[in-house]
């Protein structure tokens, strides 16, 4: 059975003050409860100190964002042995934003994807469509790109590792989620596609999150999908009680899908 994961993506929000005080709340409300994953992924100077607040407990630690070479003269990087020195298990790799703003190619999501599984991070690979791709009936097709151009060279004893997170870019920060059937429609997809690549099994046991406007109103309905396995969430993340409540409802639906 695939254990549901639930990541905060805090983005480019937080002092260490106001990421302590968060992290510490979370610990609060989400220490001991088992069942789930859970992961929270601050700006890379809050990574210390949300560390050391979430040592010892079950909430991992991930970043947002990873470059390809392990070290050089590459003025603002932050490379995968450096996130793993710090206490990362996690990397959010080609999210939209870093698509859209920086320049992230699907051939620089492969570097960074490679880059992680080499220094035992756990990648959550981000892909989605924007909504004109929706509109001209281009969804299947820009995952499909999305994943190959990402996956081409995974080894195969690191594809269980790698977690997907589906994520159209109009539902990103919009309040506008995608409903549950279009989630499904695309989850199930992205399970189908990776089954024909990698075989059956890892098609069953691929984990896939959505993302795009959760919030603890929402998260049931989307988390009862069967190809859904949690949830990438942005904005409803930097709330204690809202993120806490998603992963509650992942651990209430997907225990009574069991
Ligand atoms: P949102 O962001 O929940 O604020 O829509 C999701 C994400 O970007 O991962």
């Amino acid at each position: 059975m695939r254990k549901p994961i639930v990541a905060g993506n805090w983005k480019c929000h937080t002092t260490t003050n106001e990421a302590t005080a968060l992290a510490q709340a979370l610990r609060q409300r989400l220490d001991g409860l088992e069942g789930a994953e859970i992961v929270v992924c601050p700006p890379f100077t809050g990574l210390a100190t949300v560390g050391h607040v979430l040592r010892g407990s079950r909430i991992g630690l991930g970043a947002q964002d990873v470059f390809w070479e392990p070290r050089g003269a590459f003025t603002g990087e932050v490379s995968a042995p450096m996130l793993a020195d710090v206490g990362c298990r996690y990397v959010i790799i080609g999210h939209s934003e870093r698509r859209t703003h920086f320049g992230d190619t699907d051939q620089i999501v492969q570097r960074k994807l490679t880059a992680a599984l080499r220094h035992a991070l756990t990648p959550i690979v981000c892909i989605g469509e924007t909504l004109a791709e929706r509109e001209g009936n281009q969804t299947f097709a820009v995952l499909q790109r999305q994943l190959e151009g990402a996956l081409r060279e995974v080894p195969a004893a690191d594809r269980e590792r790698v977690i997907i997170a589906y994520e159209p870019v109009w539902a990103i920060g919009t309040g506008r989620n995608a409903t549950p059937d279009q989630a499904q429609e695309a989850h199930a997809f992205i399970r189908q596609w990776i089954a024909k690549q990698w075989g059956a099994d890892a098609g069953d046991s691929l984990r896939i999150q959505y993302g795009g406007s959760v919030t603890a109103a929402n998260a049931a309905s989307l988390l009862q999908q069967p190809d859904v396995d949690g949830a990438l969430v942005g904005g409803a993340s930097l709330n204690a009680d809202a993120f806490s409540a998603i992963v509650k409802a992942a651990l209430e639906t997907k225990t009574v899908n069991r």
